[in-house]
């Protein structure tokens, strides 16, 4: 016997107060976290060429923007400094200098909108002059350990400085539990850590490369550290052990291409998963909105309504004070 007519599934779509009280997911403000690009000088706005709409901006327009987040009800914002070609090095020691540009956004900052939340990036492609992620070894092997014990000074440098959230991205193995040992030691019982937990060697990084700086210098690809776009059982060990290792909550990234990653660890794990819509996928639906192919006002809410579908407590995603605008924000 079919179910139709009895069961029609039109009926509850008919009118808005239906689909409103049949609503499955919610997406709000609260759920946006917002990734920042600082850079030199006073009074700056530097456009991203490959993002249209974003711009880095000197420390004191940050602290604008980070109200302007408050006022949106945007929780916390992300931090993605652009490092000067001249500050750049081998060994990355400026991640460890206590005056450097994250450490003076961080406490504008906090002192312009103290209840908004800091996130800060831990890895040293923002410091080396080869734009990889970790220390290179003579034959040219990205150094575990030693990469290591370098992102636990950079972490306690981001802490002092008032970071919030400490956000590794930089997949050497161990670096979660090692952070979080650095951070208890110093006192910092009450910083979280959000582990970029599964982040693929993706083509959809380009933007934000050319947006802090790494991208000219790169030498070669981030395969040996950054997961292969072909696996989703490896992502549910590597939220496992970042878990183990201390983690507060993990993140998926790139976003979109990845839902069934966050749909699966979800699934499989009791912690707060979030996503990284990254600066390809900004490009990528800035360029169809451009090209008039995509409504900009539907295209971005929908996308950014698929993480929460998949399971995301919130996104970072470069849209965020737009689509808080969108929500009427
Ligand atoms: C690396 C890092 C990357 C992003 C944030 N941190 C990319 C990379 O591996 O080069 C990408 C963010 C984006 O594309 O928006 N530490």
């Amino acid at each position: 016997m079919t179910q139709f007519p009895h069961t029609r599934l039109r009926r509850t779509r008919m009118t808005a107060w239906s689909r409103d009280l049949h609503r499955e997911t919610s997406l709000s403000p609260a759920n946006l976290i917002w990734p920042l690009f600082p850079t030199e000088g006073h009074d700056q706005e530097v456009p991203v060429g490959t993002m249209p709409g974003v711009s880095r901006l000197s420390v004191d327009r940050l602290a604008k923007a980070a109200k302007e987040a408050a006022s949106l009800g945007i929780p916390a914002v992300a931090l993605f400094p652009h490092t000067s070609p001249a500050r750049r090095s081998e060994d990355a020691k400026e991640a460890l200098n206590p005056d450097n540009l994250i450490c003076r956004a961080i406490r504008a900052i906090k002192d312009a909108a103290p209840e908004v939340g800091v996130l800060t990036d831990v890895a040293l492609d923002l410091y080396t002059s080869h734009g990889h992620d970790g220390l290179i070894s003579d034959s040219g092997e990205i150094l575990n350990d030693a990469t290591v014990e370098m992102l636990v000074g950079q972490s306690l440098n981001q802490a002092r400085a008032g970071c919030d959230i400490i956000a590794p991205s930089d997949m050497m193995d161990g670096r979660i539990e090692a952070i979080r040992a650095g951070l208890e030691g110093d006192g910092f019982h009450n910083t979280q850590i959000m582990a970029y937990s599964a982040k693929y060697a993706s083509a959809f990084y380009g933007p934000y490369r050319d947006a802090v700086g790494s991208g000219g210098v790169l030498k070669g690809d981030k395969k040996t550290y950054q997961m292969d776009p072909a696996n989703a059982r490896e992502a549910l060990r590597e939220v496992a052990m970042d878990i183990e290792e201390g983690a507060d909550s993990v993140m998926v990234k790139p976003g979109m291409p990845y839902l069934d990653i966050i749909r699966a660890i979800r699934d499989a794990f009791d912690v707060p998963v979030f996503a990284y819509q990254v600066s390809g996928e900004y490009a990528m639906l800035e360029a169809a909105i451009a090209a008039g192919v995509l409504d900009r006002g539907k295209g971005v809410l929908e996308a950014l309504m698929s993480f929460r579908r998949a399971g995301c407590s919130g996104v970072l995603t470069y849209h965020a004070p737009l689509a808080a605008r969108l929500m009427g924000a």
